[in-house]
């Protein structure tokens, strides 16, 4: 529903405790930051380097383009709150979908909880909105809710992660390439060692994301070409400082042999720093652990740049602009690509030399935007 570009204008923050009758989580939602005052947009490429096109064609779905002034209305069913590189990408697109900018952003902290987010798309196609961005915290279940947008002639874009649905029923998707990340970790790993054993442990991020599925299979690749490689266990810490630490501390009580731990994010990482601190384990360029990390968000790259982690895989946040940049088509009337592909690297620590990624210093930290 357009509406016109009068007054003060709200970024409309609800929260999933609002949902009724959703959610169940024994941590309550966090109220996400009210809408920042006339912040101007992250400067962001609306096209990115490279695009892969996927199977099936883009259905462009331009509704009515609105007519200059009018306010886009804009619903995101966020994941939740579970990391800092979360944190960034919320930022991100409440400072890009800003009052400032013309839009009207509905924005829906779901709590990492599917149900929530499902029953949270439903409201935002019950309010007529004009364009629905998911950031799915799992992959599987969207066929319903997807057919039931494109019912009703809403745009949808796949943010940040990826749906099990076919392509034909949302407009767009955009996000890194998990498995790429995986393989890129897996890739550095097998650099370093040149040869010598490895006795793997892996925190996963949240079961059934694509996050946590596709850095699995990623690193696993390569993993399968390392015959003296040993995955000894896997388990969750769900993206979050306190799984990362519970996981590495149920690790520390199974196994005493091990030399490489990765975490599928950050977070994750500072939980396991923890744990092996508290164990009198040593890790980093000067210990007899090497960990591995995802995200290189701000202090992630400061562990890097002190030599704590690594390895450390981007998957970069500030996803907001490719979004706005497909809308800014769908509004003209343009068509827009399948799939758009947000491009990282990865850093390692200071001293050492690679094909994979850049190593770290102040200054490669002082550039970062997040
Ligand atoms: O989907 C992106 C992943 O989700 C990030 O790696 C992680 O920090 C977040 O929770």
């Amino acid at each position: 529903m357009k509406k016109k570009l009068v007054g003060a204008l709200m970024c409309v923050a609800m929260t999933a405790t609002m949902l009724a009758g959703c959610g169940n989580s024994s941590e309550p939602a966090t109220a996400p930051a009210p809408a920042e005052p006339a912040a101007p947009a992250q400067t962001q490429a609306a096209a990115p380097a490279e695009t892969t096109p996927a199977e099936a064609p883009a259905e462009t779905q331009a509704a009515e383009p609105a007519a200059s002034g009018d306010v886009v209305t804009v619903g995101f069913a966020q994941v939740g709150h579970e990391s800092d590189w979360r944190a960034a990408n919320t930022k991100n697109y409440q400072d890009t979908f800003s009052a400032a900018n013309g839009y009207e952003l509905s924005f829906v902290d779901c709590d990492n909880d599917h149900a929530v987010q499902i029953e949270t798309v439903r409201g935002f196609i019950e309010q007529e909105l004009d364009y629905i961005c998911i950031a799915p915290i799992q992959s599987a279940g969207w066929d319903t809710v997807l057919q039931e947008a494109q019912d009703a002639g809403i745009p949808v874009l796949i943010v940040d992660r990826a749906v099990d649905a076919d392509a034909s029923l949302y407009t767009t998707a955009l996000g890194c390439d998990m498995v790429a990340e995986g393989e890129a970790a897996g890739n550095w790993l097998a650099e370093y060692l040149n040869g010598e054993d490895a006795n793997i442990l892996v925190i996963e991020g949240s079961v059934g994301a694509s996050a946590t599925l596709g850095r699995t299979e990623g690193f696993n690749n390569i993993v399968a070409q390392n015959s003296n490689w040993t995955v000894l266990d896997s388990q969750s810490g769900d993206f979050t400082q306190a799984g990362g630490q519970e996981v590495m501390e149920s690790f520390i009580k199974s196994y005493s042999d091990f030399n490489v731990v990765v975490c599928q994010n950050d977070n994750e990482a500072y939980g396991a720093m923890d744990a092996m601190d508290a164990a009198g384990i040593t890790y980093g360029t000067d210990g007899d652990v090497i960990i591995i990390s995802f995200d290189a968000t701000h202090d992630g790259l400061q562990y890097t740049l002190d030599g704590k982690i690594t390895c450390n895989v981007e998957c970069n946040p500030l996803q907001a602009g490719f979004a706005e940049g497909v809308i800014k088509k769908l509004e003209a009337g343009e068509s827009v690509d399948a799939w758009t592909l947000v491009e990282d690297e990865a850093f390692v620590a200071p001293g050492i030399e690679s094909a994979y990624a850049v190593t770290m210093s102040q200054e490669v930290l002082d550039g970062r935007a997040y």
